[in-house]
Formats: structure tokens, sequence, C-alpha cells
């Protein structure tokens, strides 16, 4: 699958010039799941699991590691440091029908705003196209502002619902980094 990034090994260069590979979540992998956890603020473990997690129980990082084959994908954007393989982030998706899938991502705080969030949300993006997938749905903290502007920059469109106090949002797979992104003046030409 040439789109998927799963089979592409090919490294991309991070904002600070750190090499980051994208490559599929393993069952060996929970220590690494366990690292990346410990490397969140508070605010992003709210945000990312909706609850003030004080650390990921075994039966967390089971699952998180242990991925049902043909329903669940996740994707880790990793680095080397002297050696030894860590995670800055994690994104993944759960199908649950067969044209939506539940997603859910994380970067390491330390790899904010480093452009980790958005390989992994292109190679995810990949993925769900070739897997004939049309929405995205995802469940987020209605003050979570910093998702809400790196959707708007990955190319949302979609959807945004509150419900129970939380924001339903749900994306157009296709709409996800445009081949050729609209012009937002020629949009809105000069009257
Ligand atoms: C949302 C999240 C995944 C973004 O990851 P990231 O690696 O920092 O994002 P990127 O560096 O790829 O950012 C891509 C673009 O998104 C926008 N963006 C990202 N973070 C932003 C912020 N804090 N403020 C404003 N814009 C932001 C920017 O346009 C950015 O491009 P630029 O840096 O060239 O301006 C990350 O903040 C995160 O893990 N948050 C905690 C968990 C979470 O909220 N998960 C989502 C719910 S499951």
């Amino acid at each position: 699958m040439a789109s998927d990034p799963a089979h592409d090994p090919e490294p991309q260069a991070a904002r600070n010039g750190v090499r980051v590979r994208l490559r599929p979540v393993g069952e060996d992998d929970g220590p690494r799941v366990v690292e990346l956890f410990e490397s969140l603020s508070p605010d992003s473990v709210f945000n990312r699991f909706l609850s003030p997690l004080a650390r990921l129980d075994e039966e967390r990082v089971r699952a998180l590691t242990h991925l049902q084959p043909g329903i669940d994908y996740a994707l880790a954007a990793c680095i080397d440091d002297g050696g030894l393989e860590r995670f800055a982030g994690v994104g993944r998706f759960r199908r649950v029908t067969a044209e939506v899938a539940e997603i859910a991502l994380v970067v390491g705080d330390p790899w904010h705003r480093l452009g980790v969030g958005r390989m992994l949300l292109k190679g995810l993006t990949g993925i769900a196209r070739d897997l004939g997938l049309r929405w995205f749905d995802s469940t987020i903290e209605p003050a979570n502002v910093r998702l809400l502007r790196f959707a708007e920059a990955c190319g949302f469109k979609g959807t945004l619902k509150y419900q129970n106090g939380l924001l339903n949002m749900r994306t157009d797979v296709e709409s996800l980094f445009p081949a050729n992104p609209r012009d937002p003046i020629e949009d809105h030409p000069r009257p």
C-alpha cells in the first residue's frame, strides 16, 4: 500500500531536525507507551483520556498495545535516542462501522508544535483512505483549543456537536491534507 506509512520506513524530519519514523504499535510496546504517558502534562492527559489519569494501569497498557486485526490501527512516531527507540507520539483509530472510525492522537509535551501530530494524522489518513473509511469521529474536551487549531490546520471539514458537556467532532477523511488546498483569498474575492 503506497500510502500506508506502516509499510514505509522512510523517516521524516520534525521541526527541530530530529528524524521521526512512523511504524505500527506492537504488543511489545508497553514500556514505550508508558514512557510516552509519563511525558504528558496533566492537560494533555485529560485531553487525550478525558479523565485525570495518574498512571496507565496494566489493563489499559494492554488495550493500547494489543490491537484487534482489521479493527484497530495505531501508529507510533518513533525517535532514536542514543540507540534507544522512544515514542514522541501515538495516533490510533478503531473502525466502528464500514465508513466510520474513532480516532485519538497524543504527542508528548516536549514534542508539541514540531509537526509530529501532523505526521501521525497524515499517516492514519492514508490508512483510512486505503480502507475506504469516510469519517473520523472523536470526542473532545470543549476547552481543547489546541486540538481545534490542529484540526483546522490539517484541513478539517465536518461537524462539531455538543453532547453531555463534550464536543463530538466528525471529520471528513477526504478533506484532510488536500492535494490542492483552496486559497481562502480566492474563495472570498475583494468586492
Ligand atoms: C493536538 C496535538 C495532537 C497536536 O500535536 P502537535 O504535534 O503539537 O501538532 P503539530 O506540531 O503537528 O501542529 C500542526 C499544526 O496544528 C496547529 N497547532 C498545533 N498545536 C497548536 C497550538 N497549541 N496552538 C495553535 N495551533 C496549534 C498549528 O497550525 C500547527 O502548525 P504550525 O506549528 O506550523 O503552526 C497535541 O497538542 C496533543 O497531543 N494534545 C494532547 C492530546 C489531545 O488533545 N489529543 C486530541 C484528542 S484525542
